[in-house]
């Protein structure tokens, strides 16, 4: 992000925390309720969003180094994603070619020779079938033909994408629409991967998303926890293509603006909180200490249950500390998570019980909550549905 772009986003809070104006989307919106129950939408959804478009999957730290790999599930296909002795980022189906087991349990670490848990088939980090058990028994098999199933991915300012069908290839600038800048700045492959937690909630999983869509609830749901932290009611807004982007001021802001005199100077990842809403499925944040990703999935098939699965990476200035204090990566999640949980999942949860009793056909998304509109439109436009209307209000 450039400067300039910077110290428009600063300009703006500033307004905002003197004036108490935030942005204004010009209209509200009413989105369907049965969006978060229907399971016509839900048997769509898993096809379009988790089978035929690309998703970001985490940071070109998740596999550190040459031999390191990353084994993943949430999508609903099993991945293998490694880094092997060229330096470069593959993802495979890992499923074995002889019976369809899954190859290597999830979970992440160093290894390049890979052994199926059911007959000791066994691959290669880059997908080779490298030998068959007994082979003299079983058979001949034509080991080129019979390798894991390649899948489309791509690696792009420290960020790993995958698409889960074979076939096709991967344009992250343009999945980026325009955010690629913003990428880049934030110098992502200096961050070292800290802990990953799983959160299963019973809540649509674009509720989930939709939780840190807004901070038009901080001051009321968060009034003990990130009120704070950050000021509530008060953010950016900017869309890149079908992603956006918000900024929310910390407490600190104010503060740190009347010690930093000279405006190209003001340090911007110091002063607030980055949200970035990665299409289709995930939400990315930039804090001072830290970069978290924050993948929502539908859990089955109960359009009411969702799983997030929450990486974080440690930012390079708060390296050392996390070096020193292993435990600190707990402590961070306990912290962070327990919000997520208690707070923002659990009015989630009510609004899911309360959308399944069909009191009402409609919610509402406010003038100043314009990345729930842009998010529902997006989605919309994923699946072929025409954008929700912008009503006067
Ligand atoms: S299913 Fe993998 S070796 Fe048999
Ligand atoms: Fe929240």
């Amino acid at each position: 992000m450039p400067n300039q772009e910077q110290q428009r986003l600063l300009r703006f809070l500033k307004h905002g925390i003197e004036t108490g104006e935030t942005v204004d989307a010009g209209g509200i919106v009413r989105s369907p309720v049965a969006d978060f129950t229907c399971p016509d939408l839900l048997a769509q959804e898993q096809q379009v969003f988790f089978r035929e478009t690309p998703l970001f999957m985490g940071l070109s730290s998740d596999l550190p180094g040459r031999g390191s790999y990353w084994a993943d599930s949430e999508t609903g296909l099993p991945i293998l994603m490694t880094r092997a002795e060229d330096g470069e980022f593959r993802a495979f189906a890992n499923v074995c070619r002889h019976r369809g087991m899954q190859v290597v349990a999830d979970g992440r670490g160093d290894g390049v020779r890979f052994s199926c848990p059911y007959h000791a088939w066994t691959y290669g980090n880059t997908g080779q079938l490298i030998a068959v058990n007994r082979e003299s028994s079983f058979g001949t098999v034509d080991k080129a033909s019979r390798g894991l199933v390649e899948l489309p991915c791509a690696e792009f300012a420290g960020m790993l994408w995958v698409k889960p069908t074979p076939g096709g290839d991967i344009d992250v600038a343009r999945q980026l629409g325009g955010l690629a800048d913003d990428m880049e700045q934030w110098d992502l492959p200096q961050h070292p991967y800290g802990a990953s937690q799983l959160i299963r909630a019973d809540i649509n999983w674009k509720l989930a998303i939709d939780t840190f869509g807004e901070n038009y609830h901080f001051d009321v749901l968060h009034r003990n926890s990130l009120t704070s932290e950050f000021h509530g009611n008060l953010q950016t807004h900017d869309v890149f293509g079908l992603n956006y982007r918000m900024v929310f001021a910390r407490r600190r802001f104010m503060e740190i603006l009347d010690e930093v005199i000279e405006s190209d100077e003001w340090p911007f990842r110091r002063m607030t909180l980055s949200v970035y809403f990665i299409y289709p499925n995930v939400i990315l944040l930039v804090d001072p200490s830290a970069v978290d990703v924050l993948r929502m999935f539908p859990d089955g098939d109960d359009p009411g249950k969702s799983r997030t699965a929450h990486s974080f990476y440690v930012a390079p200035e708060v390296r050392e500390y996390y070096e020193e204090n292993p435990d600190g990566y707990a402590e961070r999640f306990i912290a962070f998570n327990h919000v997520v949980e208690n707070e923002d999942y659990w009015v989630a949860a009510s609004v899911q019980a309360n959308a399944a009793s069909g009191v009402q056909t409609h919610i509402l998304f406010g003038r100043n909550e314009p990345g729930l509109h842009h998010y529902h439109n997006a989605h919309r436009r994923g699946l072929n549905r025409p954008p929700l209307p912008l009503e006067p209000a």
